[in-house]
């Protein structure tokens, strides 16, 4: 295909969409080995599902009338003609893996994900953001809702973040919902006139919206407006007390936040939120999740609870840097060596480190001794190899400890690979 408005230079990342290079990269893998690690230790494997998948599943998942669905979906129809979906977001792909291979309950799974959302870019907001999320399938019991937001709540804990705050509401469940919804419309048609613009024509489709919107005259008027806890059915109320009381015996502070409905239409019962206090309100959402026990049922599957979270990369790594926590780790080599003898050397021990299990790195294209040693201060690594004519000769290598700087000393270039290994691969820090 051509596209007719193909612009000039060389392509670049497309709008809403961001590299990630090394050294910030080092923060990602970390990040997500230490989600993994906690993950697991709860019980959760990992789960991946493919990145396209049948438009239709987030039609009847997300919600027809959703704005992820209606505005922000990146769609296509294939070669053969199948309509096709980019993920928006990472439940409901995980929801239909599990409706198609009915593994034994309950289920419990994690992942990585990019997500991919057609939004205005902003900062913290992206059209292709990443999520480190959990689902939990087959059980609706309020203990697992607690398990579920204590896993996202001491990741955030882990990665030092002090500002991250909890809020928490029930939805209810199909059950009370249209009483509570009656409730809330015959609210906000008495209120209509000081309803945003957007609104004051549409609170009567979806009136649960009007709770989410962010614009001061509809915050100033659901301020007072029924709240769905308080019309909560007998089920759903024991099971929300028992959230809350289990997120209180653990110590996990939280807001009740009777607002919190959340964009998506699949949630039932428990929904949260984590804000960060240290971003912009507007994209101060660092993670989200909650119940979503008919959504099984809604593309297509047996009934079966569930509920899960999904956490932004993107915007956590960001509310990392205003606390000044989780710095990127350091990346350095344990051994830098310095070749003056045309390269066969380096090339050779380079490999044999490797081999044995150390982080080694060289320099390439024959830089001269000055410009070697520059690389191996700036590569951060514990100690430097450097072989010239005189050593080649003597089958010999000089080890310098580029710590400390003292006692270069040297060795047979047949047992430097032992000594380094004895030396950095046992006791990290200064040669001895
Ligand atoms: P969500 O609230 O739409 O929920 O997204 C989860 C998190 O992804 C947000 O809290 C935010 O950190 C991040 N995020 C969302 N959109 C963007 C964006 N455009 N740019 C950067 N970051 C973004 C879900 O997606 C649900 N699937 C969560 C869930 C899992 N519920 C149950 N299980």
């Amino acid at each position: 295909m051509v596209d007719p408005e193909e612009p000039s230079g060389p392509p670049r990342a497309p709008t809403g969409t961001r590299d990630v290079l090394w050294p910030e990269s080092a923060r990602w893998e970390e990040m997500v080995a230490r989600f993994a690690r906690r993950a697991q230790r709860a019980g959760y494997g990992l789960v991946l599902t493919p990145v396209l998948e049948e438009a239709r599943l987030f039609r009847r998942g997300v919600g027809e009338a959703s704005e992820m669905v209606t505005k922000e979906m990146y769609e296509l129809v294939d070669r053969g003609g199948r309509h096709l979906a980019l993920r928006p977001e990472g439940t409901a792909p995980v929801v239909r893996a599990f409706v198609q291979h009915h593994p034994p309950t309950p289920w419990k799974a994690w992942y990585l994900t990019p997500a991919f959302r057609y939004e205005r870019p902003q900062a913290g907001r992206y059209r292709q953001h990443h999520q480190l999320g959990v689902e939990a399938m087959g059980s609706d019991d309020p203990d697992l809702d607690v398990e579920v937001i204590t896993v996202a709540a001491g990741f955030y804990d882990e990665l030092g973040l002090r500002r991250v705050e909890l809020s928490v509401n029930s939805m209810g469940c199909g059950a009370d919902r249209p009483a509570y919804l009656s409730a809330l419309r015959a609210f906000l048609e008495e209120h209509a006139g000081e309803l945003c613009d957007e609104h004051r024509e549409r609170y009567r489709q979806n009136p649960l919206r009007v709770l989410d919107c962010k614009r001061p005259q509809c915050r100033a008027v659901t301020e007072a407006a029924p709240r769905m806890v308080d019309h909560l059915d007998e089920a759903c109320a024991a099971h929300f007390a028992r959230v809350c009381a289990g997120l209180s015996a653990l110590g996990i502070g939280y807001r009740l936040e009777p607002r919190l409905v959340r964009g998506l239409d699949y949630y039932t019962r428990t929904t949260f939120e984590f804000g960060s206090a240290a971003l912009e309100s507007a994209q101060n959402a660092v993670g989200g999740g909650g119940r979503y026990d008919g959504l099984a049922e809604a593309i297509g599957g047996p009934p079966a609870p569930g509920i899960g979270f999904g956490i932004g990369i993107e915007r956590l790594l960001l509310a990392c840097d205003a606390e000044g926590c989780f710095a990127a780790p350091a990346a350095a080599p344990d051994v830098f060596v310095v070749d003056l003898t045309g390269g066969e050397v380096a090339r050779d021990l380079a490999e044999e480190l490797r081999r044995a299990g150390l982080a080694a790195e060289r320099a390439f294209d024959g830089r001269s001794l000055k410009a070697q040693l520059r690389l191996a201060d700036r590569s951060g690594a514990r100690a430097a190899v450097v072989v010239g004519p005189a050593e080649l000769a003597a089958g010999q290598v000089q080890v310098k400890d580029l710590r400390t700087g003292r006692g270069d000393r040297q060795v047979a270039r047949s047992a430097v690979v032992v000594e380094l290994v004895a030396d950095l691969g046992t006791a990290p820090g200064a040669l001895s």
